[in-house]
């Protein structure tokens, strides 16, 4: 962890060094794929605006709300969601967090996945092949590194690998020391290139698909995608957020912490946006080109530029970085729980988690080459995964929050809200109503919904 000091005898978690080292390693947490992969590929599947705008308000109503509601347990507790859900809930909501934290772990099994599609790219970048001249190249270019079976299962393996061995030797706080450069260099980078993509030609037309609302393209299934997405983004309500808000000191003010990272998050996003899709309808891609958009078209705006390979390789490098800063995040919170739980050695539930997501892994990676035909529901391994995490276990993890929070525990949430400073009673009021009341409605309803169940 960040530091390990400790705050009384009894007490013997880590605790963050200091503020800033907490909401740097949870927007680090929050901001990383998500932002730049998952993001474009969402909205171009979902009706561009008409998916930002929900995720715009579900990330500050809900989400924002959870993820204060999740640290503000986290901390109280000094555990990972499985106990902290039973020590705040009682036995009854216990599996929430049980929930939360496979949702967490089964998460990690895809995004090791597109981690490794950057450590690929990253590579490639370094070897002088980060470029693509012609777009009609672009697309095939992507997918058949993707579906070749043997590159992006070692791609995926090594990723995996760096996660788990920064895990194992407790090195967190290089990489955090690492991503407080990186980071920045990340979005100053996506700056340059959306200024460079919103110049080409037709690059306008991706500008009116993400901003300008086109309703015919709403529907239940794209607004239960968009809340989705919002708890994905944020990594609400799949554990790794309630491990870090256990090590935080009472000394941070966890409102204005929580904004902070939410704020983050939302930029990253509406970023990776304006550098994807408008270059994407600049090149004449399709918007709805699935989870491969991003890398299929990063390579040819660095045609773009001047010095391309030099930018492609920065790119990738921080995109690298704030991948990582994610996946540790989330391995962290599944190694953390396992020592809770059954008291084993950090080293072996290193070596359990590391064994089952890189098994699972292999399976996501391979769901892109020969095993695409093999579905459940319709939907291949990776894209299952996906799905579930993201429209299912995320929902009843924050939905498990909101009651907790907002109605079972609500006066050890309001004294967690006012330990640092008191809270205006207007924000305890707009805490309690957005938690106990309108989130859980809205979850609900946006469930059944998009689930096609009314
Ligand atoms: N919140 C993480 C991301 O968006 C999982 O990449």
């Amino acid at each position: 962890m960040s530091s390990t000091s400790t705050t009384s005898s009894t007490d013997t978690r880590s605790q963050w060094g200091s503020r800033i080292g907490f909401i740097l390693a949870s927007a680090g947490s929050a901001v990383g794929l998500g932002a730049i992969w998952k993001f474009p590929y969402m909205a171009g599947t979902n009706g561009g605006s008409v998916f930002l705008l929900p995720y715009i308000f579900f990330t500050l109503t809900i989400g924002l709300t959870l993820l204060i509601g999740e640290m503000c347990m986290g901390r109280a507790t000094r555990a990972g969601a499985a106990k902290a859900f039973q020590q705040w809930g009682g036995n009854k909501v216990g599996w929430i967090g049980i929930l939360s934290v496979l949702t967490g772990y089964l998460v990690l099994a895809f995004y090791s996945v597109v981690g490794g599609w950057t450590v690929y790219y990253m590579i490639q970048a370094f070897l002088g092949h980060g470029i693509i001249n012609d777009p009609a190249q672009m697309r095939g270019a992507f997918d058949a590194f993707a579906s070749s079976g043997t590159l992006p299962v070692l791609a995926h393996l090594t990723f995996l690998a760096v996660t788990a061995v920064v895990v194992l030797l407790g090195v967190e706080k290089g990489i955090e020391w690492v991503a407080k450069f990186l980071m920045p260099l990340l979005f100053i980078m996506m700056i340059i290139l959306i200024v460079r993509g919103l110049t080409l030609p037709g690059a306008m037309e991706g500008v009116k698909f993400l901003f300008k609302p086109d309703w015919s393209a709403f529907n239940g299934e794209s607004l239960l995608n968009a809340m989705g997405f919002a708890f994905f983004s944020l990594s609400v309500g799949s554990g790794s957020q309630m491990n870090y808000g256990s090590y935080l000191s009472k000394k941070v003010n966890v409102v204005t912490s929580t904004t902070w990272i939410v704020f983050l998050a939302i930029m990253a996003s509406i970023l990776g946006g304006l550098m994807i899709m408008p270059a994407v309808f600049a090149f004449g891609l399709s918007p709805d080109g699935g989870p491969g958009l991003t890398f299929a078209t990063m390579p040819a705006v660095f045609a773009q530029l001047p010095f391309g390979h030099v930018f492609a390789v920065i790119f990738y490098v921080c995109l690298f970085v704030a991948a990582l800063t994610s996946s540790i995040s989330i391995f962290e919170m599944s190694v953390q729980s396992l020592c809770d739980q059954f008291k084993w050695s950090r080293p072996f539930s290193v070596l359990l988690c590391g064994t089952s997501l890189a098994i699972l892994g292999v399976i996501c990676a391979l769901s892109f080459g020969p095993w695409h035909d093999v579905t459940f529901f319709g939907l291949d391994f990776f894209s299952l995964l996906d799905y579930f995490t993201s429209n299912i276990g995320m929902p009843i993890g924050v939905f498990g929050l909101a009651i907790v929070v907002g109605w079972l525990a609500w006066p050890m949430a309001r004294t967690q809200l006012n330990l640092v400073v008191e809270q205006p009673e207007w924000l305890l009021k707009g805490f309690r109503v957005i938690a106990g009341g309108v989130a859980p409605f809205l979850i609900i309803v946006v469930m059944l919904k998009g689930l096609g169940v009314f």
